[in-house]
């Protein structure tokens, strides 16, 4: 995509990815080093604009990526809400984004944590389902498949200033329940124990949030959500999927295609995100990803 680079005072260069969001940062240097405050003035104020940032050719390990993160704010704990078998990575906080076991072979076709990640191809913001949902996500490439799995993104601002007036005013003040549960239910994954359903119990969050750095509205649109407060379950869902096949025309999407050593920075409270099939069982596909926590419950937030 032809698109003007601007090259900022503090010699970031950042060129946009797409006509309405997302940018390529670069200036940062190796992100191994620490940021000066200029350079975390300038990434906050690009993610703020752009949503979605690519900063390319980074090599951090686990620790190190967690290191990046923390400056700009504290990360959340990986979800044990379902248990996902062994862990393959020895950071607890690194969330493994591979189809990849411990013994780093590819999982069997009827592995339950691969039916499990298969949730990731349904459009969705990180950790939406916790009642402090997730602000920033940062994922990291470290091996990519030769075809598929890019990963697309859009910005929920976007779809909000596009939405019909009518539809605007129907939605401004809902609260919608999300899930874990409810975002596997769609792909026909149930196999959910006592335990792990008691603590995928439905959270409430604002559909339409106010970003706040920028004041724009955005819708908060996720597949975890199975209802909406005071309404019949069916009609939910229904406005909620209009809502996402609005926010997902084709013309709002950016779609990112990996090369290794990627770091994608995104801003979860304000877009949503999809993985895209790849040969997952022929081919490894390894990405680590930090999170970082947003300030509170979104009811909690000014609006
Ligand atoms: C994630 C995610 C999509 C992908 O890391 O949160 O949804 O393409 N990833 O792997
Ligand atoms: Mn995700």
């Amino acid at each position: 995509m032809s698109a003007q680079a601007i090259a900022t005072a503090d010699a970031l260069t950042i060129t946009p990815v797409h006509p309405l969001f997302g940018a390529r940062v670069e200036g940062l240097g190796d992100l191994r080093n620490p940021l000066n405050d200029q350079q975390k003035t300038a990434l906050k104020a690009a993610m703020d604009k752009y949503a979605v940032c690519i900063i390319p050719g980074q090599s951090m390990s686990d620790d190190e990526q967690e290191a990046f993160a923390t400056q700009f704010g504290k990360m959340e704990d990986t979800p044990t809400l379902v248990d996902q078998g062994r862990r393959r990575l020895e950071n607890k906080r690194i969330n493994d984004i591979s189809n990849l076991g411990p013994d780093g072979e590819i999982w069997a076709v009827d592995d339950r944590r691969r039916m499990y990640n298969l949730g990731n191809l349904l459009w969705h913001s990180d950790s939406s389902f916790k009642p402090t949902p997730a602000y920033w996500s940062m994922l990291q490439a470290k091996v990519i498949p030769p075809q598929g799995g890019e990963t697309e993104f859009i910005d929920t601002r976007v779809a909000w200033d596009h939405l019909p007036q009518d539809v605007k005013d129907e939605v401004i003040d809902m609260v919608t329940y999300h899930s874990l549960i409810y975002s596997r239910a769609q792909l026909g994954f149930e196999a959910f124990s006592p335990e792990e359903t008691a603590r995928c119990k439905p959270v409430p969050q604002r559909l339409v949030r106010k970003h706040a750095e920028t004041g724009r509205l955005a819708l908060y649109l996720s597949a975890h959500i199975g209802e909406i407060e005071g309404m019949p379950r069916p009609e939910a869902m229904a406005l909620i999927r209009y809502l996402i096949e609005f926010a997902t025309q084709r013309e709002f999407i950016y779609s990112h295609v990996w090369s290794v050593g990627d770091l994608v920075i995104w801003d979860n409270r304000n877009t949503m995100h999809r993985a895209t099939r790849f040969d997952d069982k022929k081919w490894p596909r390894d990405l680590r990803r930090a999170t970082i926590e947003d300030i509170g419950p979104t009811l909690e937030q000014p609006r």
